[in-house]
């Protein structure tokens, strides 16, 4: 089946999921917003359009954060630090943030109340132990790894009617749940272990005689200890992305996100870009997804709330299940102590502790460009615009002017992504489907930070699964929309491939 076919039946079988976003516009309930004056909304315009002379960089360009982006550290904290332009007090609130995002949680019942109520089931027991240094976590070397940093999501691409699959977008393995948990507390057993072999996918040859191989990950779950999947299940891995720049993503206006997509590709270009609208159980009612490798999640309060109940097995208001991802079918861990407590406003973690979380996760900073005004930087910025890689990873946007969120606010801002979902082709695809997104389909990830992998992670890995170890490994998977785009890379000269590259890393 192609792609394009295949996108079209799982779109005919959610289209319930479609209906109420034709009834109500989609908006950004989560902002409080002072509209655009016609005035700013046509400067914005003028401002954003794409660069149309590579000789000399752009105004503004080298701070791609913003007026928050912040000095290009040289260490492995590249990622950690707090945007710019947060005043004293919100330093404090950000460093409180922090304590809770590396804070690891305990089984209850323990001494510390506030840190207890992990699991039963768990994949990592922080979110700093996903989200490495705030950067991005890892694909396992091989065989197995026993600290993953990573998530393995489990679904059926029917979606049962309930509210919580609604959100999800797909229904739960009927055991096993919507995620597959690795690790678990004492006297539960774990769901089992999860396993990759890497395989040679295959030798591609570029322009100039460079022969650069590929490899694809084959995934296995196994020690299953509460049975077999089922058969229908499918499994979608991905690893955790690196944390910066993501309250500036949550202020873009979603109009201007959604004015790019093209579903039906009318401009004729090869490339769509579907928005993603999913349901909010948070605001009650459709939003634009722009978090998560399909851009399920409209908030990163609802983000840093699922990753709480799904990741660590952590209860909040918004997720308020104490057994995590545990199912009726799994018994044990349904009668296990939780630690829902009425000193946390009577969940594991109360909504105060989630919005320190979520404060913190908002405002880590985009680190400075480097070397934006070289020749070859130069040279990369404009063989990126020639291969139209920026058709969907958009440079340039600006965000809302917010009353209650200064150091967000009518900043421009450059993070490389349009935040739609692009199908990337059968190479890419994992057969998950989520909401309105077939399992073909990827949100465009930014891109702003991507040469600081290596200092910040100790290793180059890219794409949802990791398997890509260099920058041009990751080029030449893109597929179905960005097949032309990597076809152009791959016909370049090495000269200006090399320059493309060193355009990357200057991000
Ligand atoms: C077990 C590993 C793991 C843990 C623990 C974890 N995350 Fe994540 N995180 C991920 C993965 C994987 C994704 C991508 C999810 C997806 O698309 O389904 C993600 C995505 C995110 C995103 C969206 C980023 C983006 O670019 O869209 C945010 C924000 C986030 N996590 C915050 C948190 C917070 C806050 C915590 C702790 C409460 C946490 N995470 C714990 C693995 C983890
Ligand atoms: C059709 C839309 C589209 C085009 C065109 C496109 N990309 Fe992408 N790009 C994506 C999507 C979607 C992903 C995520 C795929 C995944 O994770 O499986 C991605 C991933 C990447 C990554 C990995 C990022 C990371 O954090 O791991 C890099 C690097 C990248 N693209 C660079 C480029 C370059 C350079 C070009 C032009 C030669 C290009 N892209 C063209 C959509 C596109």
């Amino acid at each position: 089946m192609t792609p394009r076919f295949r996108k079209l039946i799982i779109g005919a079988l959610c289209l319930p999921l479609a209906w109420p976003a034709i009834a109500q516009p989609v908006g950004d309930p989560h902002l409080n917003v002072v509209p655009r004056t016609e005035v700013e909304a046509a400067r914005v315009a003028r401002i954003t359009q794409p660069a149309t002379r590579f000789d000399a960089p752009e105004r503004f360009e080298a701070n791609q954060g913003g007026a928050g982006t912040v000095r290009r550290r040289d260490d492995a904290q590249a990622f950690s630090l707090p945007q710019g332009n947060l005043d004293f007090e919100q330093q404090g609130t950000f460093a409180v943030g922090n304590g809770l995002f590396e804070r690891l949680w305990v089984t209850a019942p323990a001494s510390t109340i506030a840190s207890d109520g992990l699991g039963p089931m768990f994949n990592a027991r922080s979110c700093q132990d996903c989200h490495i240094k705030d950067g991005r976590g890892h694909a396992p070397a091989h065989g197995d790894d026993t600290a993953l940093s990573l998530v393995v999501r489990l679904g059926q691409p029917r979606v049962p009617v309930d509210d919580l699959n609604r959100y999800l977008g797909a229904g739960p393995d009927p055991v096993y749940g919507h995620q597959f948990s690795d690790a678990s507390i004492a006297g539960i057993p774990a769901e089992g272990r999860v396993s990759v072999d890497w395989i040679d996918a295959q030798v591609v040859a570029l322009a100039g005689g460079q022969n650069v191989a590929l490899r694809r990950p084959e995934w296995t779950l196994s020690d299953l200890a509460y049975g077999d999947l089922a058969e229908t299940t499918a499994i979608s891995p991905r690893v955790a992305p690196q944390m910066i720049g993501l309250g500036l993503i949550e202020a873009i206006p979603a109009a201007d996100i959604m004015a790019a997509a093209d579903p039906d590709d009318a401009d004729g270009d090869g490339i769509s870009g579907r928005a993603h609208i999913v349901w909010s159980p948070e605001y009650d009612r459709p939003m634009l997804g722009r978090f998560g490798v399909r851009a399920t999640t409209p908030t990163l309060r609802q983000q840093a709330a699922d990753a709480f109940n799904a990741d660590i097995g952590i209860a909040s208001p918004l997720r308020p299940d104490a057994a995590g991802d545990c199912t009726d079918a799994q018994t044990l861990c349904r009668t296990a102590l939780d630690g829902n407590d009425a000193g946390q406003g009577g969940t594991e973690v109360s909504g105060e502790s989630l919005d320190l979380v979520t404060f913190y996760s908002a405002n880590l900073a985009v680190p400075k460009r480097a070397g934006v005004d070289t020749p070859e930087v130069l040279r990369g910025k404009e063989m990126f615009a020639q291969a139209r890689c920026a058709a969907c990873h958009t440079p340039k946007f600006v965000t809302h002017r917010l009353v209650d969120r200064p150091e967000d606010s009518f900043q421009l801002i450059w993070p490389y992504s349009d935040f739609l979902l692009h199908d990337m082709g059968p190479g890419l695809a994992d057969d998950l489907p989520a909401g309105q997104a077939t399992g073909a389909e990827w949100r465009t990830p930014p891109l702003w930070g991507l040469g600081l992998t290596e200092q910040v992670s100790g290793h180059r890995q890219f794409l949802h699964d990791g398997r890509a170890r260099t920058l041009t490994e990751a080029i030449l998977w893109h597929g179905g929309e960005g097949q032309a785009a990597r076809d152009a890379f791959a016909a370049m000269p090495p000269v200006d491939r090399d320059a493309l590259v060193a355009f990357l890393e200057s991000l």
